[in-house]
């Protein structure tokens, strides 16, 4: 295989630490509110597992799918809605866990589609933004880690749907350039 797994950027302790962090300021900021967690799948589904776990409030998890790459490292300018919410999102207070920001499209795409649904609020809590690849602009109000621009692998992030059970952050080297 062309490819093969690099060194660790984030490793299994930091990330940890990391989530137990944002959900102390989630769990602050929406205090009283209506939480309703949307899990992107697949990538986001571990941090998710993590995150709602470490959250001391109530809240309601949900899930959508959004199909952004196929097999490949390349984005799609149009991102695909291939699950959409199984509840109302009316009048919610939703928080969009996602696993990484890239290019900036699929969330956009995705705040789009769920603003359309009329929540109260909608915010994004993303684990990784790749934030020098940004192509649309895009606001995440609660973000992980800033990475450098590498295809990362792990911690629920695939490449052709390998590598999400690592429990930390690796680098996927040998890939043509993006
Ligand atoms: P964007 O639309 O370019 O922002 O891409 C977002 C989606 O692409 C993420 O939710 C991931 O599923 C996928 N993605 C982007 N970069 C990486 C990466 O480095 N590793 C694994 N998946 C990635
Ligand atoms: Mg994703």
């Amino acid at each position: 295989m062309p490819y093969r797994l690099g060194r660790t950027l984030i490793t299994a302790a930091e990330i940890q630490a990391r989530v137990q962090e944002l959900a102390g300021v989630i769990s602050q900021d929406y205090a009283n509110r209506d939480l309703l967690l949307i899990c992107v799948l697949k990538g986001a589904a571990i941090f998710w597992a993590d995150l709602c776990r470490a959250l001391p409030i109530p809240c309601q998890s949900d899930f959508v799918a959004m199909e952004s790459y196929g097999d490949s490292t390349l984005p799609l300018e149009e991102p695909r809605f291939t699950k959409a919410a199984g509840v109302s999102l009316s009048g919610r207070d939703i928080l969009i866990v996602e696993d990484i920001i890239d290019t900036g499209h699929t969330s956009a795409h995705l705040r789009k589609l769920l603003l359309a649904a009329t929540p109260r609020s909608l915010a994004m809590c993303a684990l990784l933004d790749k934030a020098e690849r940004r192509q649309v602009a895009t606001s995440i109000e609660y973000c992980g880690f800033v990475i450098p621009n590498a295809f990362v692998v792990g911690y629920g992030l695939d490449f052709a749907q390998q590598y999400r059970h690592l429990p930390h952050i690796a680098v996927l080297e040998g890939l043509p350039e993006a």
